[in-house]
């Protein structure tokens, strides 16, 4: 009884290594939670602000109304630890956001996380897609700098906090992996006469 429980949990082992070793040998998961601190509206801490008015039609879908197909806001949010404002700040979002649907719900986005502390200091997470009504955003994780170079994933984005309809949260969970950096022996592997390499 012992042995075929010992030789399942061995089988089991395999299974996991078998499933587990082609990812893990070439790319390595990396997580980042933070949040993203909105300030809209037309105060003077305002944070997201209009870069474009588009050329319409006015969408009917948005609220506030108003918003005409093509508006564009161009945005360097602060990023901090925790959903509280006074939380410790961990870096900022740059990016633009455009209403790009003339009579749905839909924006295209393009933005760029900049970690300002902790191990992942310097580095950014590039990130795009569109945003629709969900309540729950799925963006593509297209690249990255330092830490992340070579990053591919996705972030997943809800807004956790809303202080005022001109002062929401978002929330950012990234889900990505960078390539592991090459082992000697495959660095002194005979180079495919196909790359080019100087
Ligand atoms: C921003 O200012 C414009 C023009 O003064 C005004 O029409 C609009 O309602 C204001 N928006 C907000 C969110 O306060
Ligand atoms: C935190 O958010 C509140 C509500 O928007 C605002 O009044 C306050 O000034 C913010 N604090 C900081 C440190 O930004
Ligand atoms: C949205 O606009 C497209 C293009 O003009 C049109 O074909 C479609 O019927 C519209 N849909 C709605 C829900 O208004
Ligand atoms: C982050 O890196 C910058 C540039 O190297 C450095 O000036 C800064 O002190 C670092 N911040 C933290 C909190 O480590």
């Amino acid at each position: 009884m012992a042995s075929s429980v010992a030789t399942r949990l061995l089988l089991l082992l395999a299974a996991v290594v078998a499933l587990t070793m082609p990812v893990s040998a070439w790319r390595r998961p990396m997580r980042v939670k933070v949040y993203v601190q909105e300030y809209l509206g037309n105060g003077s801490e305002t944070t997201e602000k209009v870069l474009v008015r588009g050329p319409g039609p006015a969408n009917p879908s948005l609220y506030p109304p108003n918003n005409l197909f093509g508006d564009t806001l161009v945005m360097d949010d602060l990023v901090t630890e925790s959903p509280d404002n006074t939380s410790a700040p961990v870096g900022r979002v740059y990016g633009t956001y455009m209403v790009s649907s003339m009579n749905r719900s839909v924006h295209v986005v393009s933005f760029t996380l900049l970690l300002t502390t902790g191990r992942y200091n310097g580095s950014t997470i590039v990130m795009g897609g569109i945003d629709d009504s969900s309540a729950v955003l799925e963006h593509a994780v297209i690249g990255g700098t330092a830490a992340f170079r070579g990053a591919q994933g996705h972030v997943i984005g809800k807004v956790v906090k809303a202080y005022s309809p001109t002062h929401v949260v978002m929330e950012l969970d990234v889900y990505a992996s960078v390539p592991v950096p090459w082992t000697q022996a495959e660095e002194e592997a005979p180079a495919s006469p196909l790359i080019i390499d100087h």
